[in-house]
């Protein structure tokens, strides 16, 4: 890792790319990249559901401790720590659908945000999980779910700016390519027609998906946020975090671990 991250340069668009490269070099083949039968996959969505639903809470919940570790030391927070707010907010109220829904009706519609179960991310999701499965799913939080979303907060909250950072860019590069991965899989095995599941169209659809502005929003704040100091330790942090979020998808579809974490 050493020797990829010495790549680097400080130009954003670069980094953004390279580490792109490195993610990929992490991972070459992403456990929704493998072929999955249909019983793996009933088995897998109540517990991807799960992370849907507890994700907009997670990272809302990711700013607890740092506004806690300033209010004590009677600190001002720095711009880094804004910015970090800032790209977690746009990121809880994208998933609650309070952006889309603004952006649709303007202010006027703001009322409609109440409609949490028609609106959230998580409720599409509830809606195609529906469709493919042919009746209502609960979510499930296995063990393997419960670990990886505490890992999660843990990573989004760190009081350390490189992992924070590294959390978050890595989460919505591997969300892309996790949600690409699984809507191939259903379309594969499900007699559906793809189109018509609006949480993976949402995403990664269309002739405009929203995933690549999260990818590109969040790979922007490297450069506001840190040091070119602190590079190499940033792709560290990045393969960790890419691990963690991959590890996670191949152990609920039932895959062993390609590298773990640890072995970094
Ligand atoms: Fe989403
Ligand atoms: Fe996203």
């Amino acid at each position: 890792m050493v020797q990829q991250s010495s790549r680097l340069t400080y130009d954003p668009a670069l980094i953004r790319e390279q580490l792109d490269a490195i993610m990929v070099e992490a991972v070459p083949i992403h456990p929704f990249e493998r072929p999955l039968d249909r019983q793996v996959l009933e088995r897998l969505l109540p517990e991807y559901l799960a992370m849907s639903i507890a994700f907009p809470y997670l990272q809302a919940a990711a700013q607890r401790d740092l506004a806690l570790h300033h209010i004590h030391a009677g600190m001002d927070f720095t711009e880094a720590e804004e910015i970090t707010l800032v790209v977690g907010s746009f990121l809880v109220a994208d998933e609650t659908a309070v952006n889309s829904t603004l952006m649709a009706s303007g202010p006027r519609g703001l009322p409609d945000i109440l409609q949490t179960r028609r609106r959230f991310h998580s409720a599409l999701l509830r809606q195609d999980i529906q469709r493919l499965l042919g009746e209502a799913t609960d979510p499930r939080f296995s063990d393997d779910t419960k670990f990886y979303l505490h890992r999660l907060l843990d990573g989004l909250s760190s009081m350390d700016m490189v992992t924070r950072v590294a959390t978050m860019v890595s989460f919505e590069a591997h969300a892309e390519r996790m949600i690409n991965g699984l809507w191939e899989r259903l379309a594969e095995v499900f007699t559906v027609d793809r189109s018509e599941l609006a949480y993976f169209h949402a995403h990664v659809g269309g002739d405009d998906p929203a995933e690549q502005y999260h990818v590109a929003m969040t790979g922007s704040m490297i450069t506001r946020t840190l040091e070119v100091t602190d590079l190499p330790e940033l792709c560290r942090a990045v393969v960790d975090a890419y691990h963690l979020h991959s590890d996670w998808c191949g152990a609920i579809a039932g895959i062993p671990a390609q590298q773990g974490a640890s072995s970094l």
